[in-house]
């Protein structure tokens, strides 16, 4: 039998739904139920029936599918998957950031820890933070953490004096706004699509065609007519580009832009998951409780 068989006929026995998002293998995907960006994967988290939620992406996803759905058992199918952006803040750093600014509404992203999040008042994730803070009273102070790169797109989109926690993703950093001037001169023509989290995005904000989230950039695949197209995020986005408009060129800003959690995941890895029912993510009641508030206001926005 094959590990896809094997995958397919233990979800039936588990009642499982499998949850992959667009960073991760192309095996992985394919065998999903469904792919998406870190937004849709909370919706689809919170809303299913299954027993269990088997998480084909990094920990804090899993840690807001538990969150926002307490009564299913979470699996991420290897430990390994973390997030180094999710590391750039811990709570106890956030709860001194909160005494400088008493009164300030703070504004997590999705990639952090749930201790993080039971700290925070709102929760957005790269396709609704524009809206998340747009929807804050306007004579709020905001303090807004942990990456950088997006946060200064977000205060410029929105117009808001937001404080930035300096957090970076390790993956999206190291595009520069040389590397983008490079690629336009070596791609002369080609729209660029880039991530939020990028280093070149928001320095170069001229010369990026659009910013999107990873489903919208899967969005923006499906309808570009462009026979190339620039695309500065992990390189895992490409599957669904292409495999959803084969006559675009889509070319990697830098191929090197490989983020190592997310490609933690194997086959072997969701199979082992559904048949020994590892590893199992809970986060304690408490702290739950006080995020979800926060994971709430993200996933209606
Ligand atoms: P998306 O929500 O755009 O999928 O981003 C998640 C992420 O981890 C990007 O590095
Ligand atoms: Fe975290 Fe960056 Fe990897 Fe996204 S690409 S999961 S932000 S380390």
């Amino acid at each position: 039998m094959t590990l896809e068989s094997e995958i397919h006929e233990l979800k039936e026995e588990r009642d499982a739904v499998l949850l992959a998002h667009n960073y991760q293998r192309p095996e992985v995907q394919d065998i999903a139920d469904f792919v998406g960006d870190s937004l849709y994967l909370s919706r689809k988290a919170r809303e299913t029936d299954r027993e269990v939620i088997v998480f084909a992406g990094v920990r804090f996803m899993a840690e807001t599918a538990k969150i926002l759905n307490p009564t299913r058992t979470v699996l991420l199918p290897d430990l390994k998957a973390g997030c180094g952006l999710a590391d750039a803040i811990t709570a106890e750093q956030l709860r001194t950031w909160k005494a400088e600014h008493p009164g300030a509404a703070v504004v997590a992203y999705i990639n952090t820890s749930a201790d993080v999040k039971a700290e925070a008042d709102y929760c957005c994730t790269s396709s609704n933070a524009v809206q998340v803070v747009n929807g804050i009273p306007p004579d709020r102070e905001i303090l807004f953490l942990p990456d950088m790169f997006l946060g200064d797109y977000v205060r410029r989109r929105t117009g808001r004096a937001m404080h930035l926690w300096v957090g970076d993703c390790p993956v999206h950093a190291r595009m520069r706004p040389e590397d983008l001037d490079r690629a336009r001169l070596q791609h002369p023509g080609a729209p660029v699509v880039a991530h939020p989290e990028c280093g070149c995005s928001t320095q170069a904000l001229g010369s990026v065609d659009r910013i999107l989230s990873t489903d919208g950039m899967v969005r923006f695949a499906e309808e570009t007519r462009a026979p190339e197209v620039l695309v500065a995020t992990e390189v895992g986005i490409l599957h669904r580009m292409r495999r959803l408009n084969p006559t675009t060129k889509f070319t990697p800003l830098d191929e090197g832009t490989v983020c190592p959690f997310m490609k933690e995941i194997d086959l072997t890895d969701v199979r082992d998951a559904l048949l020994h029912r590892q590893f199992v993510i809970d986060v304690p009641p408490e702290t739950a409780a006080r995020a979800r508030q926060a994971l709430e206001r993200m996933v209606a926005a």
